[in-house]
This record gives structure tokens, C-alpha cells and sequence, in this order.
């Protein structure tokens, strides 16, 4: 079956065309917004729009003549949750084509696509690996949840107020090192040595010690905007601003994988889970792909990590795709002229 899938939830407008089974990726793009919200420092919803309305036919052409123009069999399109204006466009482009070319189309939860994209490198989930753990951290949510047999999910905590993502790029821009944060904080704080450094800027690891499962990770970013306001008064020679900016920077990676690991494996502690699945932009980074895999191992008898390769972490409509085939696999299909974007979409 080769599914034709549309992601435009946040900032990137993605097609992709795959072949399952099998994940054969016939051809795949993701085209980024961000020189164009690099300025506002974050996704501008009514610019992202008109962006997704624009690159979608120009993408769609380009993604099906790499794939050698194959015949397609379903359409999957990611619904929600995200920002109602760009999601609205890649349902309305799908939709049509649905039309257009006759053909069944399912809809995609974008917070499930992250996790099920973990199928990618692995062998299939079979009942002997649940319950399965999911820590979800992207730009716009940082969440744990339970999944306790194929499709029965529990949220265990969410964050209350800024997601992983967010603080990073919220905490970036304060720095200024530019957008998206995540990448920009994670290639500052590699810029420290490694070896026989000791570092002297210390930021708080919110919620760490609560017995729960959610996050904050606001009063992080307040304290880096007070700890940098205070930085930016002193005259400090341009080399030792520098080595604080750097400090800060690996700071607050620090500070929010910390956080993240402790939750997650006292979720799967407390849970007996027998598989971690992990997905969202955040868990590009090279960091938390290390230290958690290695605490998970050290920590946790009989609990298998999966984390994507890092192009599909970030937004993609591989992602799409593969969560559109189990849907469809499950006889999910909708008529097209029922098809809704949902930005508050929930998991369950
Ligand atoms: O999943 P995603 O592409 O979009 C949303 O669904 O929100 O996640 C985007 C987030 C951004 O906040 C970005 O700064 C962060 O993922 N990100 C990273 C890395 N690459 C992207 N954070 C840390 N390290 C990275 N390498
Ligand atoms: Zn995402």
C-alpha cells in the first residue's frame, strides 16, 4: 500500500509518500519556515498559514515525481493538535485530493504519529512489550502517558505551562541565539570543554523533586531571563560573556533533561513498563538521547528504550504516514467531507 501523507501542524510544511509494509520512504520533504519566523522568535500562526498554502502543491509535485509518480492507495493527514490555521490547510489541501483521486483518507493525531514513527527501527510491538511508556517533548507539548495495550492510552502528567521545546526557544531568544532554540542551545553548550571543567552557573530543575508525573518549565526561563538580565549589566569582557552565555546554555539543557529523566523513569518504574517510546523535536538532541538511554539501561531490568533517528524526530509526515497506516489498519478510514481539524486534539 503506498500512502500519501500531509503534516502542517506547526511551522514545517512535510509530505512524504511511503510504501508499507516495509516503511519504504519513497520520497520525504520537509520544508522549513524558519528563516521567515527566525524574527518573531517563534511560529507566527497567520504567516505559517499562508506559507502552507503556498509550498503545499509546489511540495506535493516535487514528493511524487522523486517517488516516481506511484499510484497512490490512502491519504493520511495530520488533524491535531496544533495551530488551528495550519492545520485547517493541510486538512482542506487533503481533503481535495481525497476528492480529487477517489481515495480513502484517514486522520492523524500528530502526538501519536511522534511516538508510532518509533515502529521505524524496531521490531513491531507485540503484547510481551506493554505496558509501554511514552515521553512525548516537543515544541508544543511534553507529556508522559501510559499505553497499556494497542490503543488504550493514560495521560500520567503533562506540563503546566511551557512545554520542553518552548523553554528552549523561549530561553534562546532571551540569550540570543536565535530560532529554533533547541539546536541553537544544544551547539552553544557544546562550545564548553568537556573535560575538567567545572561550571559555575547553576538554574533550578522545576518539579524534580514532586512525587507526579508533570512538568514547568517556566520559572526555568524566569530564571534565565534574571540570571542574563543581571549577566547583561556587568562590563565583562567579551570572552567571559561568552563562557557565561555557554554556561546558561548547557544549564538549561541540563536543567530540562534532568527533569525529564527523572519523571520518565519513575513513570516506568511505577508502572512495571517492559518498552519507552520517546518522539518529539526535543529528543533530537544528542544530549538527552545519550544520558537517557544510558540511565534507562543502568536503572530499569527488562525495559527497552526507542528513540528515532533524529530526521524523525523533528516534524515529518513519515510520522503521518505510519500512523495513518495503522489507523487504516484498524478500518479507520473517514469520508473526506467529515474530516475536521481538531487544534486541541486529545490522545484520548
Ligand atoms: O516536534 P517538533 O518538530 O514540533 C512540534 O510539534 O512542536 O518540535 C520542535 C521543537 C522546537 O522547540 C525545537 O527547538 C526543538 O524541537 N528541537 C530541539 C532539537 N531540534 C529541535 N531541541 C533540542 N535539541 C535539538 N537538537
Ligand atoms: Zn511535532
Amino acid at each position: 500500500m503506498i500512502i500519501l501523507a500531509i503534516e502542517t501542524s506547526c511551522d514545517d510544511t512535510c509530505v512524504a509518500v511511503v510504501k508499507m509494509p516495509g516503511f519504504d520512504i519513497l520520497s520525504n520533504i520537509v520544508s522549513s519556515q524558519v528563516e521567515i519566523h527566525k524574527k518573531w522568535g517563534g511560529v507566527y500562526p497567520a504567516l505559517a498559514k499562508r506559507e502552507h498554502q503556498k509550498n503545499l502543491p509546489v511540495i506535493l509535485e516535487k514528493v511524487l515525481k522523486k517517488a516516481k509518480k506511484p499510484k497512490i492507495d490512502l491519504i493520511a493527514v495530520t488533524v491535531g493538535p496544533g495551530l488551528e490555521p495550519c492545520l485547517w490547510t493541510g486538512v482542506n489541501f487533503a481533503k481535495k485530493l481525497a476528492k480529487k483521486w477517489n481515495l480513502p483518507i484517514v486522520s492523524v493525531n500528530h502526538i501519536k504519529a511522534h511516538i508510532f514513527v518509533n515502529e521505524f527501527n524496531k521490531k513491531p510491538l507485540i503484547k510481551k512489550d506493554f505496558p509501554v511508556v511514552c515521553l512525548i517533548v516537543s515544541g508544543g507539548h511534553t507529556q508522559l502517558f501510559l499505553m497499556e495495550d494497542f490503543g488504550k492510552y493514560k495521560i500520567l502528567g503533562e506540563t503546566r505551562d511551557d512545554a520542553a521545546g518552548e523553554c528552549l526557544d523561549k530561553t534562546a531568544r532571551i540569550l540570543g541565539l536565535g530560532y529554533p532554540g533547541g539546536p541553537a542551545i544544544a551547539a552553544a553548550a557544546a562550545k564548553l570543554p568537556t573535560t575538567n571543567y567545572k561550571l559555575q552557573t547553576k538554574l533550578p530543575r522545576p518539579m524534580i523533586r514532586q512525587k507526579n508525573y508533570d512538568f514547568s518549565f517556566s520559572g526555568l526561563k524566569t530564571a534565565v531571563l534574571y540570571t542574563w538580565e543581571k549577566i547583561s549589566r556587568k562590563d565583562l569582557p567579551r570572552d567571559e560573556r561568552q563562557r557565561i552565555l555557554r554556561e546558561m546554555a548547557k544549564e538549561i539543557q541540563q536543567s530540562i533533561i534532568d527533569v525529564l529523566i527523572k519523571k520518565t523513569i519513575k513513570a516506568a518504574k511505577d508502572y512495571r513498563a517492559k518498552t519507552i517510546l520517546v518522539g518529539g523535536g526535543v529528543a533530537a538532541n544528542k544530549q538527552l538521547r545519550k544520558q537517557l538511554t544510558k540511565i534507562c539501561k543502568s536503572k530499569l531490568k527488562n525495559c527497552k528504550i526507542f528513540i528515532p533517528p533524529k530526521e524523525l524526530c523533528t516534524d515529518n509526515a513519515v510520522m503521518t504516514a505510519l500512523a495513518g497506516y495503522f489507523r487504516w489498519k484498524q478500518g479507520k478510514t473517514e469520508k473526506h467531507q467529515k474530516i475536521q481539524a481538531d487544534a486541541n486534539l486529545k490522545i484520548c
